[in-house]
Parts: structure tokens; sequence; C-alpha cells
């Protein structure tokens, strides 16, 4: 039996098979643990199941000495410094697959919404703005026929070209097209790449640039990705038409900054994964992983 710790309560019922083999701790806080205090909670720990809010660094595996798995609760790595785990024999697992169709689904969710303008158009209606129907308010851009650029063609990327299919768009991707062609001629784009040292700031000021001013840009992969500086200005002036993005740099944005008051920028708490089947999914494929990596096998969703 090994000490456990969890840093935040999981959705779904697979933790109690975690707890039928092992001590099982976890944490019950509203908020994630400061570092310092989950420093201290991993002393004597062996297995750790976290999420994207957990930072795994040299100070964090300094304090756990008897460390040997962990599962992170997502299928993005970025939080976690995999070459320190790799050279102290800690296995890592993630959660992929599961998440794949429902962080698509949000995706398209977020082209279409902004596509039809729907935050300000919801808003409108509920401010007391309706008072007729309005034949040149509200208009948006078609999505049908649209021409989609996908960068990052992976797992969640292909999913994505496939909901596009359904509505009839032109598809293309950066594993078919070098990424300053397919800003130009994209309608829309939508960014699907992990954050690694290549991809941060790959959609900087030069790359918004580029794009039409008719775009819409999609963002469900890491905040990061893009320079979010450049993103408000490009939208304060028009450079691009709008953005919907589920993830920011940092998360969240601090209260006042100044992508809360970004006009045509939609902006959700990064849901990409919320859907109740694919949250209790994630929680089996963690459980898997820390069951595997504490008896000494080979986990089987492990990192990288
Ligand atoms: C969510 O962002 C994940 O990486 O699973
Ligand atoms: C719109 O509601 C229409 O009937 O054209």
């Amino acid at each position: 039996m090994a000490r456990v710790f969890v840093t935040r309560a999981v959705p779904g019922d697979a933790l109690e098979r975690l707890r039928s083999a092992h001590e099982v701790r976890v944490w019950d806080g509203a908020l994630p643990p400061e570092p310092a205090v989950l420093r201290e909670a991993l002393a004597e720990v062996e297995g750790l199941l976290c999420l994207l809010t957990e930072r795994v660094d040299a100070a964090l595996l300094d304090s756990a000495p008897r460390l040997r798995a962990i599962a992170n609760y997502a299928v993005g790595t970025d939080n976690i410094d995999l070459e320190l785990t790799a050279a102290r024999g800690i296995g890592v697992g993630v959660t992929p697959d599961v998440l794949t169709e429902a962080t698509a689904d949000l995706a398209f969710a977020l082209l279409l919404a902004a596509a039809r303008r729907l935050p300000q158009a919801a808003a409108d209606a509920r401010g007391g703005a309706w008072r007729t129907w309005e034949p040149a308010r509200w208009l948006g851009a078609e999505v049908d026929g649209g021409a989609l650029g996908i960068v990052g063609f992976g797992r969640i990327g292909r999913a994505v070209a496939r909901r596009a299919h359904g509505f009839r768009m032109t598809v293309r991707s950066t594993a078919d097209t070098d990424l300053d062609e397919l800003l130009a001629c994209s309608d829309y784009v939508s960014l699907h790449v992990p954050l690694t040292p290549r991809t941060r700031h790959l959609i900087d000021a030069a790359a918004l640039k580029r794009m039409r001013p008719t775009a819409v840009l999609v963002n469900t992969s890491r905040g990061a990705v893009i320079d979010q500086r450049a993103l408000i200005d490009a939208l304060r002036s028009g450079e691009i038409a709008a953005a919907a993005i589920d993830v920011t740099d940092p998360e969240p944005p601090p209260p006042g900054d100044p992508i809360y008051e970004t006009p045509n920028l939609l902006v959700v708490p990064h849901i990409g994964s919320a859907t109740r089947a694919a949250r209790a999914r994630m929680t089996e494929l963690a459980v898997e992983n820390l069951l595997a990596g504490l008896e000494g096998r080979p986990m089987p969703h492990p990192a990288g």
C-alpha cells in the first residue's frame, strides 16, 4: 500500500479503486493547494494525481523524495518538467483520447459563437436591445463553406477537421500547409498544438498581421501559444475580426486584465474537456496510470 495525494476532488467514481488499493488523501480546498502547502503534503507520498494548475518542478520534486508515479489529470504536460521526472525515474501519465471529442466540440462551439457574434447578441437580448427584427444588425460571418486553418493536426485537430467537413468547410492544416500561408488564406484559424518552447507565442504580432481582417481565431490549446498582448492589440485595431479562447496566459487573467475589456473577444474558463463523460473518463485513466506506476508496471497512458 502506497501513499497517494490527489490535488483536487475529481469527478467520477474511479477514485474508489485507488482507495481500495492505497492510502489516498484528496485536497478538499476550493482552490488548488499553494506550492508550499503542496510540497509539505508530498513529503511522504509515493503517488501524485495532479492537475494542470500544479507546477511539477525541481522545488516540488525535491520535497517529494519517495515519489515514483505522477498522473496528470490532463492531456497536456506543460505543467510538468518531464526531463526532471525522467532523470529521477518518476513515471508520468496523462489522459489522452477521452477528451478529444469534447475539446473539438468546444473549439467548434467557439468558432460558431464568434462567427455569429452570440455573446453580443445574447447580451443585447437580455439587456433590452431587442426591439424588433433587425435586417442589418448582429450580422456575422457564414461558417458554411468557409476556409478553416488548423494549427497542429494531432488527435484534437483532426477531430475539429471532421466537424468542419460537415459544414462543407475547406480544411487545411499545418500538416499540409506552411503556417504563414495557412494564416493568410483562412477565414477561421483553430489552434491545437501543445505548449512547448517552440510553440510559445507562435501566434505573435507578425502572425496576427498575416491573418485576414475578417478572420476568427480560436484557441483551445494553451494560452501562451498566443502572445496575448498582441492579440488584444490586433482585436482593438481590427486587424482580425474576432477571437474565442478557452485558455489564457496566465489562468485566470487577474481582475482588471485588459482581456476582459477587449472587443470581439470571447473568453471561457478552460472548459475544453468539461463534459461529465470526459471528466469521469479522465479520472479513470489517471487512476489506471497511478495503479500501474505504483506497482512498477508501465503506465497505460504515459506522457510524451
Ligand atoms: C487540458 O487542457 C488538458 O491538457 O487536458
Ligand atoms: C428569419 O427568421 C427568416 O424567416 O428569414
